[in-house]
């Protein structure tokens, strides 16, 4: 690379936007964003109009164009999805190029492949815009928290089901219904899944999990659940019992050390308490909890997503990228503290064993005694109660919820499947996490 750094766009969209504004005008940055020059942008469509002016001969409907051009020396890859964007990084890589993405989809699922690629090629690829939008977190667990032993990663990584959930606990309103205004508002996409299902959130926990404990994981073992089942009563129960309800994303240690190491990872509707600090997370904002040895906890909080977020993200790894090739001058060994490598393997333990606390509904008779026999059904099974509440008891039913102690999957689901037998109970409701 020469004193000016060759920057190839592949997509001007939301992210790509807002990557072209920040190069476009640097005053007032960081010195080094002037040496920053934007020399090629592949996008689909060359006559869709865009947030940014750019020179028409710099732009390009073909993606290799970018890749192959000798005056691009990063490549940055916002186009999303799978294809083409994994073939084009490697093509990147390939040519001796580093590579600077915010595709969590991509790297979730081939972020080994192409973190092999990237270290036999000597080249970087960075992507603190794939978690958290513009949250610094990916770097922090690369560097800044490199010598503590991390035990847990948890946090709120969507934020369309963050704003949903938000706005359920405050209006009290149905899912259906503030799903319908998130998408009028731009904040849920036409076809919801990735965020509502909570795949969105997986793919990213999965990300954050190779780097907390050194090694990747198999993204399609995550246990996922998201939102769209969750019902407006829970959120409401949980509110009058101290807690609020999250898609919560979890990576955490089983055991203090071994080789694979186990890992436990879930996502799913938690019931987080009113006085934990991921509680007061509201709207489209993220937050991810670190939890490490000797560091204690230590939050990151901000804006998970939108075109300026991301694109800070996205500039600030361009920014590593530049700046530790002007420092090393054509030295081509990679800084081992930013490089993506796996140091160990890791294995996630089956969904049985999974270990936490439990929030249960159960649609019961308003008969006698029902609370006794759901609770020794639950002592039998070994699953110990912190508390059981009855709500809107009537000749139609009751409705019984309760909150247990830390317990394993297992044995929740054993008691679950004892207490639906009982012949009181008409069904279990709902099945939430609790922190
Ligand atoms: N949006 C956010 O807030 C956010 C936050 C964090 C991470 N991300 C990630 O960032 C990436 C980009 O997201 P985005 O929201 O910016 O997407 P977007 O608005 O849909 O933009 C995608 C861009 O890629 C271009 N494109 C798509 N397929 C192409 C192809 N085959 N060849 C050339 N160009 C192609 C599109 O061209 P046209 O414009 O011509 O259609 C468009 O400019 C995704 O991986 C996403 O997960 C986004």
């Amino acid at each position: 690379m020469g004193s000016g750094i060759g920057i190839g766009l592949l997509g001007l969209g939301t992210v790509g936007g807002g990557v072209a504004s920040i190069l476009q005008s640097p005053s007032e940055r960081h010195p080094l964003v002037a040496d920053l020059k934007l020399v090629r942008v592949a996008v689909r469509d060359l006559n869709r109009p865009r947030s940014v002016e750019l020179p028409n001969e710099i732009l390009t409907t073909d993606p290799a164009v970018v890749v192959n051009d000798p005056a691009v020396d990063v490549v940055v890859e916002v186009i999303g999805g799978i294809e083409p964007a994994r073939s084009l990084i490697l093509q990147a890589i390939a040519a001796g190029k580093s590579v600077v993405t915010a595709n969590k989809a991509v790297i979730a699922r081939h972020g080994e492949e192409i973190a092999d690629a990237a270290t036999k090629a000597g080249v970087y690829v960075l992507i603190e815009a794939a978690v958290g939008g513009g949250i610094p977190i990916i770097e922090p667990l690369k560097q800044s928290l490199g010598g503590n032993r991390i035990n847990r990663v948890s946090g709120i990584i969507n934020g369309t089901t963050n704003y949903i959930l938000t706005r359920m606990a405050e209006e009290g309103a149905a899912y259906e219904s503030v799903l319908k205004d998130a998408q009028e508002l731009g904040y849920a996409e036409a076809d919801p899944a990735a965020d509502v299902d909570g795949l969105d959130a997986a793919d990213k926990i999965a990300i954050l999990a190779n780097l907390a404990f050194g090694g990747s994981v198999e993204r399609s073992a995550v246990p996922t659940a998201g939102i769209s089942q969750l019902q407006g009563r829970d959120v409401d129960y949980a509110k009058q019992l101290g807690y609020g309800v999250k898609l919560l994303a979890v990576a955490e240690r089983m055991k203090p050390s071994g080789e694979p190491l186990p890992l436990s990872l879930r996502v799913q509707p938690t019931l987080v308490p009113n006085d934990h600090p991921l509680a007061g997370v509201n709207g489209v904002n993220n937050a991810i909890l670190v939890e490490g040895d000797p560091i204690g906890r230590v939050m990151f909080y901000g804006p998970g997503a939108g075109a300026g977020p991301t694109a800070s993200a996205v500039v600030a790894d361009i920014l590593n990228i530049a700046g530790i090739s002007q420092a090393t001058q054509g030295d081509d060994r990679l800084d081992p503290l930013l490089a993506a490598s796996s140091w160990r393997r890791c294995v996630l333990v089956d969904r049985g064993e999974i270990r936490q606390r439990h929030y249960v509904r159960f649609h019961t008779q308003d008969a006698p005694g029902v609370i006794g026999r759901i609770g020794g059904c639950f002592g039998d099974g070994g699953v110990s109660i912190q508390s059981i509440v009855q709500f809107n008891a009537s000749k139609a039913g009751a409705e019984i919820v309760v909150i247990t102690h830390e317990v394993s999957q297992k044995k929740m689901d054993d008691a679950l499947q004892s207490i639906q037998a009982l012949p009181e109970v008409s069904g279990l409701a709902a099945h939430l996490g609790c922190l």
